[in-house]
């Protein structure tokens, strides 16, 4: 009886426990608000980009490199067979055009599923490295490509794989085969994420990697997810969307991190973008989180951007620049800004262009 008893008791703990877990998941990762639209006035789709555009780079000259094509555990993919792409889009372009980037023969296409990206510029020999985190056959690497602007092509230079780094979501470039990322699960294998997310554990971290060193930077975090850097390289951006927490680490020159400070912001933030100029974070945000994992055609996932000023001051200013109840845009995960023009890219869906230099139709 007393063994049964015990028994009881430490079932009901664990159920207790499990609960507990499982609520503080879904009042976090299932985050779920209604969506007032906010438009800005010259918007359009970009054309031939339906199956995702979930990161977004822009090159100092205008080149924007867009991933799509994301199959990510639990998330709808309306294209579950077809491989992922980068698109290039010139914003220079009065009418700017997505065009598939050709990729170098010996790299596997067919399980190509990319997701985070980021850019090194190599300044003094004028190459540009792209670094794009991949899901080959639902597992994780890097992959580093040079990109030819002559034939808008990427050379593939190398595949990078690491124990400590069991799950990617994004990646921050610090040189040609340097860089930090966002680990966002502990486990490699699907179901144990799943059981990872539910139970809400805070497993997920941040990497430093470079070919003669790999570290643990930053650890006790739910899901980290989008990661960039202050424009004087001193500072690192990164999101925890589970918590909506965004996360501000100083860098040292050893490439530790410090916390600096962390601000709470109102929706589920995904990649961060970093204007060159101003400093001023982009968000693309996820205000419905459950909507998201539970695609309905008939009850949309919204969008909406967020953009942070100031973010190391006592005040940091959050503004809502775009939002949209999924009417137009489902599942925002990336804004990138370049000249007053605004990508807005989506982990599944299209992805929208705005100029925001033109001025507002005056209707009355
Ligand atoms: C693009 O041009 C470079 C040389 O400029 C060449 O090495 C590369 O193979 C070309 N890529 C493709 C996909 O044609
Ligand atoms: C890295 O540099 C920081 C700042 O100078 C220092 O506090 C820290 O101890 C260093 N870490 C290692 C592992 O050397
Ligand atoms: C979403 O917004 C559009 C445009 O304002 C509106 O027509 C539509 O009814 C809204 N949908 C929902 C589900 O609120």
């Amino acid at each position: 009886m007393g063994k049964l008893l015990t028994f009881g008791v430490v079932v009901a703990a664990l159920l207790g426990f499990l609960g507990e877990r499982f609520l503080n998941y879904r009042s976090k990762m299932l985050y779920d608000r209604e969506v007032e639209n906010i438009e800005l006035p010259n918007c359009r789709l970009l054309k031939g980009i339906d199956y995702g555009s979930e990161d977004v780079v822009i090159l100092p000259n205008g080149l924007a490199f867009i991933s799509s094509g994301l199959k990510f555990p639990l998330l709808p993919s309306f294209a579950p067979d077809r491989p992922g792409e980068i698109f290039l889009l010139d914003l220079n372009e009065n009418d700017p055009k997505p065009v598939v980037l050709r990729i170098s023969r010996g790299f596997d296409l067919t399980s190509f599923n990319p997701h985070g990206m980021s850019v090194h510029i190599d300044e003094t020999d004028n190459v540009v490295y792209l670094f794009v985190v991949n899901h080959p056959n639902h597992g994780s690497t890097v992959e580093i490509f040079k990109f030819d602007e002559e034939n808008n092509s990427l050379l593939h230079l190398k595949t990078i794989t690491h124990d400590l780094l069991p799950s990617i979501n994004d990646i921050v470039a610090l040189g040609p085969d340097s860089f930090y990322a966002t680990v966002d699960f502990y486990f490699r294998a699907t179901t144990m994420k799943v059981i990872e997310k539910l139970l809400y554990l805070p497993w997920s971290s941040v990497v430093y990697y470079s070919p003669t060193e790999v570290k643990e930077v930053a650890s006790g975090f739910y899901f980290t997810n989008g990661i960039n850097i202050s424009p004087a390289r001193k500072y690192i951006y990164f999101v925890d969307i589970a918590d909506r927490a965004l996360h501000v680490m100083e860098k040292h020159d050893n490439n530790s991190l410090t916390p600096v400070k962390v601000l709470t912001v109102e929706t589920l933030a995904d990649n961060l973008d970093v204007d060159p100029i101003t400093g001023d974070l982009w968000a693309g945000c996820h205000p419905n989180g459950w909507k998201l994992f539970v695609y309905d055609p008939e009850n949309l996932p919204g969008s909406e951007v967020i953009r942070i000023q100031n973010i190391l001051s006592d005040e940091p200013v959050v503004t809502q620049v775009y939002a949209n109840n999924g009417s137009v845009l489902q599942g925002s995960s990336v804004a990138a800004v370049y000249e007053g023009k605004l990508i807005v890219g989506t982990v599944f869906h299209k992805a929208l262009l705005c100029d925001l230099n033109e001025p507002v139709q005056d209707t009355e």
